[in-house]
């Protein structure tokens, strides 16, 4: 395919945005962006500094913090001032200070002009909350990715127990309903359904179901 395309993919956490996100980049020769992983990188920097939950300093101090992203043989590794975070990003403590530091307005401004500037050129899958209504308001394609708590909680649960982490399935439930209240109630940019997005609840559907249906949607976004 010769015309430059992008895919925004939002929705709340857990419901399998990133995995979607990879897989579809995958099959339409794109390239992928986790923006989430750059909230968390952000988010990592002040929890190290046990400052992740006051905003004043975070809104402050978020000029000190430089996020890059490195492709390398398809995986995403991201950079916070020059230490390789990949791994560390990913534990829980991280994802609630990510979703304390996305809340803060001069973060996402950060954020949303370093998202634009990477996909600039390219075409490119995101994936995050805000792609489709203010970080490519004209992508070719908007996806609203979504699943029920339970289900969600379930495939977290799954993961975590992956990395050998035995959290209890309660707690991951509970963490998982606190990041979709701060992700949809803060007053910056809160994770919305676009209007021209279409719904994917995915939580009958199997992995493979679902790329199918993107791949679906995008052929017919692209009238092809
Ligand atoms: O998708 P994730 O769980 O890795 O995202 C981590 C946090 O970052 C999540 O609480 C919401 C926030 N986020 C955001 O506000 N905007 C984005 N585009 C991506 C993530």
């Amino acid at each position: 395919m010769n015309r430059r395309f992008s895919i925004a993919i939002d929705g709340p956490a857990g419901a399998g945005k990133s995995s979607i996100a990879r897989a579809v980049a995958e099959r339409l020769g794109a390239m992928y962006l986790d923006t989430g992983a750059m909230y968390r990188a952000v988010g990592l920097y002040f929890l190290r500094m046990g400052r992740d939950a006051d905003a004043k300093y975070v809104a402050d101090s978020v000029g000190d913090v430089h996020i890059s992203v490195k492709p390398e043989g398809g995986v995403q590794r991201i950079l916070l001032n020059g230490e390789d975070v990949t791994e560390a990003i990913r534990t829980p403590e991280a994802s609630l200070a990510a979703s304390r530091v996305a809340a803060v307005p001069e973060v996402r401004e950060r954020m949303v002009a370093l998202q634009r500037e990477i996909a600039r050129g390219y075409s490119i899958v995101m994936d995050g909350r805000d792609i489709g209504t203010k970080v490519l308001p004209n992508a070719t394609l908007k996806l609203y990715v979504t699943a029920s708590p339970e289900v969600r909680a379930q495939r977290r649960h799954r993961e975590l127990l992956l990395k050998g982490e035995d959290m209890p399935f309660e707690q991951v439930l509970s963490e998982i309903a606190e990041r979709d209240y701060n992700d949809t109630h803060r007053a910056a940019s809160p994770l919305v359904q676009a209007e021209d997005a279409q719904r994917l609840d995915t939580s009958e559907m199997t992995r493979e179901q679902t790329l199918n249906e993107v791949e679906r949607l995008f052929r017919e976004a692209i009238g092809g």
